[in-house]
């Protein structure tokens, strides 16, 4: 497959996957709990595949261990997003902290994946 259909699931997996999250910030009920952590936990992984395929098709670099920094914030910005809709449900008084920290790892994510910055390696 070539990078531009792995930059398509890329992304339509982070649009959907902040789709789900935010489903639980604006209340989703429990009995759609499992529907969404389901849905959410196969988009993560879409999105992670896509971005091992651009990362291994578009620049060439297959082997996390040649990965720049840039590349390693972003995995910590997923790592963060995809957790994010299990916490909101079980700690829901304290909402408007999810979509802080939701909105951060997105917009920390835009930044490396459009500006990639050196930050030292
Ligand atoms: C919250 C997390 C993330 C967001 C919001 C995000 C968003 C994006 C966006 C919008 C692009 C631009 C698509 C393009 O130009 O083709 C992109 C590119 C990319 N992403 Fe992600 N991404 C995230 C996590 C990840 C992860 C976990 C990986 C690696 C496993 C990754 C690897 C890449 C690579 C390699 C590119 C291509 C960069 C380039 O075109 O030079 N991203 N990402």
């Amino acid at each position: 497959m070539s990078w531009p259909y792995y930059a398509i699931l890329h992304v339509a997996g982070i649009l959907l996957l902040t789709g789900a999250t935010f489903a639980v910030f604006g209340g989703a009920s429990e009995a759609r709990r499992k529907l969404i952590l389901m849905a959410g936990g196969i988009l993560s992984l879409l999105a992670l595949v896509g971005g091992f395929g651009l990362a291994a098709k578009k620049l060439g670099m297959p082997n996390p261990m040649d990965w720049p920094a840039w590349l390693w914030v972003k995995v910590l910005c997923w790592v963060g997003l995809s957790a994010i809709a299990g916490i909101a449900y079980r700690r829901r008084a304290q909402t408007p902290r999810w979509i802080a920290l939701t909105t951060f790892f997105l917009l920390v994510a835009l930044v490396m994946a459009f500006l990639k910055p050196a930050l030292g390696r």
